[in-house]
């Protein structure tokens, strides 16, 4: 088995398992500089975009491609590409299509989307200026894309609102939830999906502190929600998007009327990943990898379902304990260290709540 990794960012990741399966590592990257280009047995520099890769592809007859990006943008070069390689080389892309590309990649359409599916989403409307503003304070503002909190304000007061349109032309403009942010991972190739535990993000504020900058738990354990809910809405989204790879969905809890409510999807590897794998066993990238190579089904996921408690917390540079091998896996720790110096994190599972406490005052 030959497999091209397109981007090397994450690669350290699941380094460790691409070898226990004896399967050789093929990987294109654009930055020259990057990290993790030690790792693989072959390294392509290629220049930004899918050609490099599709000809380094080719070239190396590899068995299937796993994009590794963690970022937006070029998710939809990645959904062209794989229709392409699929339909006329017969190799398979384990990421989402161009139509669950466009769907999720703005969150306006996925907002259409949800309505259409039938999946409750926060009441908004379109803004083209202050003046069309309906719903009743505080709303948040949005622009169809972005992540990690870009371009997104809590508005309190129409000066608020006035103030956003002195930057942009149009808003997505959202009622505020007052309640608890959960995020989900489900696992989608070839029409079958699985929807692994609910994580608890933290409360949503007023400031709009992005649940980057809070400390997460998992499972999510939120009064009044069942967490079998959050599961089959997560299911019903992505059996509806109908493509393959990651997803991982965004989904509020408003504490006012006991609603659960979908907010974005991602269909890329993304930053719930450790604390799913801390919880339940099962690491989303190695799934990828297990499509790759057929060995991904629902018993084969659900046989590896564990049941920890867990935590992830920002601590910006660790200095506790270090890790065994492989570092970037729970096979043989009880916690796992991830994210750029000065923004690390630390992901941490017991199996109670006590020495999950224990743990992490000896980690931090
Ligand atoms: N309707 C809302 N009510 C309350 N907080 C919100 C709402 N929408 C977004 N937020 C806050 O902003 C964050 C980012 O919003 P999101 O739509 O997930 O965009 P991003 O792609 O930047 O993650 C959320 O995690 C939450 O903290
Ligand atoms: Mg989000």
């Amino acid at each position: 088995m030959k497999i091209l990794f397109i981007g090397s960012r994450l690669y350290d990741d699941i380094d460790w398992y691409v070898k226990s399966k004896g399967i050789e590592s093929v990987l294109t990257e654009s930055n020259e500089n990057a990290i993790n280009l030690d790792l693989p047995d072959q390294v392509f520099i290629v220049p930004r975009g899918m050609d490099g890769p599709k000809q380094v592809a080719l070239m190396q007859k590899v068995d299937a491609i796993v994009p590794l990006i963690g970022i937006d943008p070029p998710l939809i070069d990645v959904a062209h590409m794989k229709e392409e390689v699929e339909e006329e080389y017969g190799i398979p892309v384990i990421a989402a299509d161009v139509r669950a590309v466009e769907l999720t990649s703005n969150k306006i359409k996925t907002k259409a989307f949800y309505d259409e599916i039938g999946v409750a989403t926060p009441k908004y409307q379109i803004l083209t200026g202050p003046e069309d503003l309906t719903l009743d304070l505080p709303v948040v503002l949005k622009q169809g894309e972005g992540q990690g909190g870009k371009d997104i304000k809590v508005a309190k007061t129409i000066g608020d609102v006035e103030d956003y349109f002195n930057e942009f032309d149009q808003a997505l403009c959202e009622e505020f939830i007052e309640g608890a942010e959960i995020s989900i991972e489900v696992l989608g190739f070839d029409g079958e999906y699985v929807a692994l535990p609910p994580i608890y993000k933290g409360e949503t504020t007023l400031e709009g502190t992005h649940p980057l900058n809070k400390t997460k738990t998992g499972p999510c354990m939120v009064e009044g929600l069942d967490n079998n809910l959050v599961q089959h809405v997560a299911y019903k989204v992505a059996k509806n998007l109908d493509s393959d790879g990651i997803y991982e969905m965004d989904f509020m809890f408003s504490h006012k009327n006991k609603q659960l409510y979908a907010i974005e999807v991602n269909t890329r590897p993304n930053g719930t990943r450790y604390l799913t794998t801390a919880t339940c066993g099962v690491n989303s990238l190695c799934e990828l990898v297990n499509m790759a190579i057929g060995e991904f089904s629902l018993p084969n996921v659900y046989d590896k379902l564990e049941y920890y408690y867990s935590t992830e917390i920002p601590i910006g540079d660790y200095e506790g304990p270090a890790p065994k091998v492989p570092v970037k896996s729970f096979e043989h720790n009880d916690f796992v260290v991830h994210g750029p110096e000065g923004y690390q994190r630390v992901t941490a599972r017991a199996d109670s709540k006590e020495n999950l406490e224990k743990l992490v005052d000896k980690l931090t």
